[in-house]
């Protein structure tokens, strides 16, 4: 790194030699997960303040390749899906049944098969509740609630409180105990997830609010309190310490079973968390381009939102890394560029201003030339599970898991581009 910005993003698990390794094998674009930074984020999930016990799922949806999903089932982790084909795929990693809690908007055509095979509903609305009952009068459900307030790192990522239909809205909780008692349910479960990377000061009042359901519900054994928590992506952000952030919850839960006699299993769902940071995009600048004096000068590269869409959605930042193709290239003095992606949309942008998407932000790095490298830090949530896949007919790029002994193995291979039209009729 030029000593004179000490500013520039860094590499977090890669080596350059390992870039050119992967990407001599693999080509580019291709994302690549460490399975170190993995494993220590199961750790630090695991190790979360409770006080009566603890589950954690992976927010499959985060990445739900079947590699991470069984490694994070390995390390004792449970599942939390979004929709009926998540349950599928993760009962296809081999996650057993009774490990998996969905949560879903859109209930699945099959939820009457998937509840017998063991895996955990919660009701996310009035509606819901009444399917469930219909289907399954007389058992258990969780019900997840809007509690009233959110909080995310944009507004496109609160779901909690009046501008969100995540949830059945806390005003509500006498009709659902109305239809728990219509259709015989036991609700045994209340889960508020509210938003994500949000304000941890929210978060934990939501735990506060999420005890008071807890206890207008006399059978509720679990507390299940979602994901949510920030990670520190750039440089100059920061990231949630899950120790502070659990001692005021694991406080809570110890004086409710002082008041109440009940002692409340905590769940969490964590999907950033686990593994955000454990992800990198490597891409090849396959152009530079430039808007005069008064304008930009725009690196381009081989991939853009059909792999990492947050950018484009959100404002969000991604540090990005130039690596030059050889050891023996020296990168050019820092300048200030707009990095953006292959596809033919103006949004196809990896340097917006940060929250606000519409608007360019010039970054510094490192002087690169055309065939250079440039990593995509942060990408292992919500990226190659998330993105504008097989826009302008860009197949979806590999994905490569380094091992602990840092051996790049393949986990998902490039899709072949027939693929994009093989359904076509
Ligand atoms: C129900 C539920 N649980 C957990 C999560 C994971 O959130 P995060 O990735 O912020 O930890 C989400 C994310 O949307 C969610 O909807």
């Amino acid at each position: 790194m030029h000593p004179e910005n000490q500013t520039l993003e860094t590499l977090r698990f890669l080596t350059p030699e390992i870039a050119r390794d992967i990407a001599e094998r693999h080509g580019t674009p291709v994302y690549i997960y460490d399975e170190a930074t993995l494993r220590k984020g199961a750790g630090e999930c695991l190790a979360f303040p409770h006080a009566h016990g603890l589950t954690v799922r992976y927010a499959m949806k985060a990445c739900p390749n079947r590699r991470i999903l069984k490694l994070f089932h390995e390390l004792g982790l449970h599942i939390d899906a979004s929709s009926g084909h998540e349950v599928e795929r993760a009962l296809a990693a081999g996650i057993p049944a009774d490990h998996i809690s969905l949560s879903a908007q859109e209930l699945p055509r099959n939820l009457g098969v998937l509840l017998d095979q063991g895996v955990l509903l919660n009701a996310t609305s009035l509606e819901q509740i009444k399917t469930a009952g219909m289907l399954r009068r007389g058992s258990e459900i969780g019900l997840r609630f809007n509690p009233g307030l959110g909080s995310g790192g944009t507004n496109r990522t609160n779901v909690g409180g009046p501008a969100s239909s995540f949830g059945i809205w806390h005003e509500h909780a006498n009709e659902a105990a109305a239809l728990l008692r219509t259709y015989q349910l036991k609700c045994v479960r209340i889960h508020t997830h509210i938003g994500s990377g949000g304000d941890p000061a929210v978060w934990q009042r939501v735990a506060g609010l999420s005890l008071a359901l807890v206890e207008r519900f006399k059978h509720v054994v679990a507390l299940d309190l979602g994901g949510g928590f920030k990670v520190a992506r750039m440089r100059t952000e920061t990231g949630t310490d899950l120790q502070n952030a659990g001692a005021p919850v694991k406080e809570a839960l110890e004086n409710f079973a002082a008041k109440t006699g009940r002692k409340i299993h905590l769940e969490i769902e964590p999907g950033t968390y686990l593994v955000a940071n454990a992800g990198c995009l490597l891409s090849t600048l396959q152009d530079v381009v430039d808007t005069g004096k008064d304008g930009y000068l725009f690196y381009r590269l081989d991939t853009g939102m059909t792999d990492v869409l947050r950018p484009s959605l959100y404002g969000a930042q991604h540090p990005l890394v130039v690596i030059p193709r050889t050891a023996a290239q020296v990168p050019g003095p820092v300048r200030e560029v707009i990095v953006v992606g292959h596809c033919c949309e103006s949004g196809d942008i990896l340097t917006p201003a940060p929250g606000d998407p519409e608007a360019l932000s010039p970054r510094p790095m490192e002087g690169a030339e055309i065939g250079d490298f440039m990593v995509i830090e942060g990408v292992g949530a919500y990226c190659a599970s998330m993105s504008t896949r097989n826009y302008n007919s860009f197949p979806a790029s590999p994905e490569v898991l380094l091992s602990v002994n840092r051996n790049p193995v393949l986990i998902r291979k490039r899709q072949p581009v027939e693929e994009i039209w093989r359904l076509e009729c």
